[in-house]
This record gives C-alpha cells, sequence and structure tokens, in this order.
C-alpha cells in the first residue's frame, strides 16, 4: 500500500514539476496558483474542481481494466436510496417538455441476459436542475431505479433532459472563463447498472447535435455514448444495451 501511493504521488509530482518547467511558471504565478487552491478550498470547490479535470481519467482507466460498456462520470447528483418506479420517472406534473422513453437490455459480456439487475437512471428536470439538489425539487423526481425482466429488459418514460452549467460562480468557474473554456455539460442522462457477480457500470447518453457534445466543460462525452435522433410513434428513444464486466475482472485488476 505504501509503496503504491509512494509511486502514485511521486509520479503526480515529478508531472507538475514537467508542466512548470515548459511553461516557465515564475514564483509570482506559483504563489498565485497556490492562492487559487486556497480559494478554491474556503469556497468548498476543491472536490469540484478536480472532478472537472480528473474525474474522467479515473472512468479511462476503468474502461482500460475491465471491459463491457464504457463508463464515464457519475457525477455529484446520484442519490443511492431513489425509489423503485414503473413505466414513468416521476417528473413535474406541468412537464410539457419532450416525452423520451429510455429502453434497452442489461447482458453479460457473452450476451446473455442478466435479469434482476438494478439500474439507477437520473437526469435533469427541464430547466436544468436535480431533484434533491437545487430548488427543493422532491429528490425523487426525475429518478428511480428499474429493475430487469428475464430477458434482462428495461424501459422507462420521462421527458429529455437539457444542457445545464457546473457552478459557475465561484473560484472553478472563474478558472474555466480565464482559460477560454465555458461551464457547461451537454444534455445527458446518468445511468447506474448493479448486478450480483458483476462489476458496477456508471455510464449517461449524450444526444447527437445537442449543444456543447462536443465541448463537454467536465470532458465526459464518448462518440459511442452518442444516441442518434430515433423517434417511434414521433416519441424521441434512447435504447442502450449495458454489457456488464464479471466483478472478478474487476477484483483482479485491483489486486
Ligand atoms: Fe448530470
Amino acid at each position: 500500500m505504501s509503496n503504491r501511493l509512494e509511486a502514485v504521488v511521486a509520479d503526480i509530482v515529478e508531472g507538475i514539476r514537467g508542466a512548470l518547467m515548459k511553461h516557465d511558471v515564475t514564483f509570482d504565478e506559483y504563489r498565485q496558483g497556490i492562492g487559487y487552491i486556497m480559494k478554491t478550498v474556503e469556497a468548498g470547490e476543491l472536490p469540484l474542481m478536480i472532478d472537472a479535470f480528473l474525474n474522467t481519467t479515473i472512468c479511462q482507466i476503468e474502461n482500460r481494466n475491465f471491459g463491457g460498456s464504457t463508463s464515464t462520470l457519475e457525477g455529484p447528483y446520484f442519490l443511492d436510496d431513489a425509489p423503485f418506479v414503473e413505466g414513468a420517472l416521476k417528473t413535474y406534473e406541468d412537464d410539457r417538455h419532450e416525452p423520451l422513453l429510455l429502453r434497452g437490455r442489461v447482458l453479460d459480456l457473452a450476451g446473455a441476459p442478466v435479469a434482476d439487475a438494478i439500474i439507477d437512471v437520473w437526469h435533469s428536470t427541464p430547466d436544468g436542475h436535480y431533484g434533491g439538489f437545487h430548488n427543493n425539487i422532491p429528490r425523487d423526481f426525475y429518478r428511480g431505479k428499474l429493475r430487469t425482466d428475464a430477458a434482462g429488459g428495461y424501459e422507462v418514460r420521462t421527458t429529455v433532459p437539457v444542457a445545464y452549467k457546473i457552478p459557475d460562480q465561484g473560484p472553478v468557474g472563474a478558472l474555466l472563463e480565464a482559460m477560454g473554456r465555458h461551464s457547461w455539460r451537454p444534455a445527458h442522462v446518468h445511468y447506474k447498472v448493479r448486478a450480483p457477480g458483476f462489476h458496477t457500470l456508471t455510464t449517461q447518453a449524450y444526444f447527437e447535435g445537442g449543444e456543447y457534445v462536443d465541448s463537454d466543460c467536465c470532458e465526459g462525452v464518448h462518440s459511442e455514448l452518442i444516441h442518434a435522433d430515433v423517434r417511434e410513434s414521433g416519441i424521441k428513444v434512447i435504447e442502450t444495451d449495458f454489457e456488464l464486466a464479471p466483478a472478478l475482472a474487476h477484483a483482479a485488476a485491483a489486486a
């Protein structure tokens, strides 16, 4: 454990030293950087800053090591106690936003169905917020748990999410702006797929042609997670099959 810690920290420091050398960073800039980090800590935005830049890398490592469907960011708005839902996610009573049908199957790496898998689905409201986090929106709105049937199938109705900004009024937003970037994430649906004996898959679905799909501030978009505009009887459909890697591969990779 301590050797791994020493190896990782030493390489992180080496990487930072390389960047400082490459750009001839001055002592004044170095001190400004420390001041910025202090401000970020005081604003409670250190997790946000680290997630915005590095979480996607951890997902890439998972994808490299475990196989199965592509994993991407969980983000800060997952709630593990979301209720099971039948048929449709709870939405605003007056939600007239475009209807969306989410469906697909959960499979193992050989293509066999995984019955009784639990899929957490969550996404933004039509005004770019999350239930349980913003504006006193009830915590069971726009989220819920599904259980796959004997064929590994799942299906739920909801409405189309929208692009939203990560918190942009503090130091992280200021940094992205100063770098010439923005704080927007493209519209997406979150999924977390769990089944006994399988490595948990956390991923998202994006919409082809959607705003910021090509410039996600958190760099969580992978081309295979972008869905074409498919409609059935006028209803927008995202069909996603999730391939789960065995939990054993996870244990072996972590050993
Ligand atoms: Fe999100």
